[in-house]
């Protein structure tokens, strides 16, 4: 009896293993980081990224650059750092422009992509699709127009590409730079069911409304800034106030003090291609008591 019972309990465990294992296979976990700003957002992105990796299985990581390089943009140099550390693509946003160094680069490496709806002709591309062990993933680079520069419209760049993208692959991770709160939630509810996941980069500050749309696309509005948090979005707070007191250009430095990484974790079903968990991370914590 008891040798039955032994061999019962083998097969139960062997088989629950297998459909776990079978599971897994068919699940793509994808690791999005918030806007990494200059070298204090790459030293805590080199402390945690290999941790983050390990503990959700990530098969796909990517991370937004536009303020790497010193704040502005994204050159070889940072670029190598991250693809070192198992990176697969870095996106961008306006501050992509900001160094002719980024731009040049942006030639060369199709795994540094810009906003796909710069007008046509801007060096670049606006979308790259990585071939991981689980299957192809594509990550687009999506740009606001809402207080920001009057490029392409988003919208209708994301349904043209898709058209193209969706013949290689089901799994499309967005990257939707903007400043307004509703163009990002417009967007996502435009390309729910047609995309993964819809994440929002460019105002350095993580929004609490992680969520799975009904059409299956993981959501949250800005998943926030990987950088030094006692400064203005990442900035020396001084040279900040100065330019809302006089209105006028000043010189920005990158801030170093109170250093945050943050992000989102996504499970992304291989066969549908829909989102079915997802996880913001903010490490450490605030200190929220003195
Ligand atoms: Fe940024
Ligand atoms: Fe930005």
């Amino acid at each position: 009896m008891v040798n039955y019972l032994v061999v019962v309990f083998s097969y139960s465990f062997y088989f629950r293993y297998i459909a776990i294992k079978i599971k897994d296979m068919m699940t793509v976990n994808v690791l999005f980081i918030g806007d990494i700003v200059g070298q204090p957002g790459l030293d805590i992105v080199q402390m945690y990224l290999p941790s983050l990796q390990k503990k959700y299985h990530i098969d796909v990581t990517i991370v937004n650059g536009e303020n790497v390089s010193d704040g502005k943009g994204c050159t070889e140099q940072e670029a190598k750092i991250l693809f070192g550390l198992g990176v697969n693509v870095i996106t961008g946003g306006n501050h992509t422009w900001d160094k002719h160094q980024s731009q040049e680069y942006l030639r060369k490496d199709s795994r540094v992509i810009r906003p796909l709806n710069y007008p046509k002709g801007s060096h670049g591309n606006g979308y790259n699709i990585v071939d991981s062990a689980k299957g192809k993933v594509a990550v687009m680079n999506l740009q606001g127009r809402a207080f920001m520069a009057t490029i392409d419209c988003p919208f209708r760049t994301a349904e043209w590409v898709l058209t193209k993208i969706k013949q290689e692959t089901k799994i499309v991770v967005i990257d939707m730079h903007a400043e307004a709160t509703a163009e990002k939630l417009a967007l996502a509810y435009f390309l729910d069911g047609k995309v993964s996941a819809v994440i929002g980069t460019h105002t350095h500050v993580q929004t609490s409304d992680e969520r799975i749309l009904p059409g299956g696309t993981g959501y949250i509005t800005d998943c926030g800034m990987t950088g030094p948090y006692e400064s203005v979005i990442g900035m020396k707070i001084d040279a900040a106030i100065n330019r809302f007191l006089y209105q006028t250009p000043q010189k920005y430095q990158t801030a170093t003090d109170n250093v945050h990484l943050t992000g989102v974790y996504l499970k992304i079903d291989s066969e549908t291609g829909k989102t079915t968990e997802i996880e913001r991370i903010f490490i450490p914590e605030f200190d929220k008591k003195i």
